[in-house]
């Protein structure tokens, strides 16, 4: 293991200066090694172990992209109705019994963990609204081997929900806000709920989520005038402002001149703060973050149309109804939930997983070519 190897290099460097030492100190000091070795932590150990075991097959791709970060969706429904997300007349909602219950969303997460799955993300619809969500998170909690619980939320019922989630063990917020003008919120989110949503990002800053993420996607004419706003939001708050370039999805009208780019909003943030600094890029990260020196917070770019990050991706997407998405842009499915009420093994789940990692493709078609293909609207993906 890498814990042995490390006491054996421990042991050579010390032999290769033995000759500094009389034979008492060399004994002396094997055994603060031997100690050492023996004070690593059970639970340590086996961690140290796993770690040096190779990523699972199933959720490894052909282009070697190793799928560690899977999102739930818990729910098609929503308390708003962003324009950017769904259609105005709405969705055709799945029948209840065709969703995935408790059980089958902690059978099918635990299965993935089981896999080396370290991060799930549970998304909507609004998962918030789901009654069991707090179960859910619960439960998720107890796997071991999973390290981050994140949520994706639109706010609205932060306020009263965020101690019970933080009980639960919550990790990681993202709050989605496109418009920090009451009056423009109502018309984007179809919905009135401004001010809920700002006293939940105060509330989670409040409870110690650091940074607290706010999503923000960015149309032309509609809230392109409010970028510097954001920005200046992250000056005493700690929070990471994403910009997320406005991408096409079924009913939601999305056309080119809509979109802003990622290089568009550099530019014009770069005009009132040139000293903006771009932060380091993490292996497997979407967002590209900068930070206003002396600002507590900091401001993220999700590229997706621009600059797709396809090959470093190592998410997967479970949809409400049980379809596993490997890709948020292509529209291959496979129903895992027909499986599950199948009573099929775990062994035969996991060799659907595996197939349909294995038919991922190397990246996205292009946001024209997305444009023209046919999807799920967002909401019913998962965002
Ligand atoms: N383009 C970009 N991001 C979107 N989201 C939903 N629809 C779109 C879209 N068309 C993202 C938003 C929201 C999350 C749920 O999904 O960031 O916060
Ligand atoms: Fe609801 Fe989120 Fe879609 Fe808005 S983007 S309608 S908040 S699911």
């Amino acid at each position: 293991t890498k814990n042995t190897f490390l006491v054996h290099c421990h042991h050579v460097l010390i032999l290769s200066k033995s000759s500094q030492f009389d034979g008492c100190s060399l004994f002396i000091l094997s055994f603060v090694v031997y100690f050492q070795e023996l004070a690593v932590p059970v639970g340590q150990r086996q961690r140290l172990n796993e770690e040096v075991l190779p990523f699972s097959a199933f959720l490894t791709d052909n282009f070697g992209r190793q799928h560690s970060y899977l999102r739930i969706s818990l729910t098609e429904k929503c308390n708003l109705r962003c324009q950017y997300c769904m259609p105005e007349e709405g969705v055709k909602l799945t029948p209840r019994a065709q969703l995935l219950s408790t059980s089958e969303v902690l059978t099918v997460a635990q299965l993935f963990v089981r896999e080396g799955v370290e991060k799930i993300r549970l998304t909507g619809g609004e998962p918030l609204i789901r009654p069991d969500v707090l179960d859910i998170i619960t439960e998720l909690r107890k796997l071991e081997g999973l390290k981050t619980i994140a949520v994706t939320t639109n706010g609205m019922n932060l306020v009263r929900l965020l101690p019970k989630l933080k009980e639960a063990g919550l990790d990681l917020l993202n709050i989605s806000l496109d418009t920090l003008v009451p009056a423009k919120f109502e018309f984007i989110v179809r919905r009135k709920g401004f001010h809920k949503v700002m006293e939940g990002i105060d509330k989670a800053i409040e409870m110690g989520y650091n940074p607290v993420k706010v999503n923000c996607v960015v149309m032309r004419g509609l809230n392109e005038d409010e970028l510097l706003d954001f920005v200046a939001l992250t000056e005493k708050k700690p929070l990471e402002v994403r910009f997320i370039e406005y991408m096409p999805f079924d009913g939601n009208k999305w056309n080119f001149k809509k979109m802003v780019s990622y290089q568009e909003m550099l530019d014009r943030i770069r005009q009132q703060w040139p000293s903006l600094e771009q932060l380091p890029l993490g292996k497997t990260d979407t967002a590209k973050t900068f930070k206003v020196p002396g600002f507590q917070g900091q401001v993220g770019f999700i590229t997706s149309m621009s600059d797709q990050f396809c090959g470093s991706c190592n998410r997967l997407r479970i949809t409400a109804d049980g379809n596993l998405k490997v890709c948020l842009f292509g529209n291959t499915e496979v129903s895992l939930r027909d499986v599950l009420r199948s009573g099929a093994s775990d062994q035969k789940l996991l060799d659907i997983i595996g197939a349909a990692v294995g038919r991922k493709k190397k990246q996205h078609a292009g946001m024209f070519s997305i444009s023209q293909m046919k999807n799920r609207p967002m909401i019913l993906i998962g965002g």
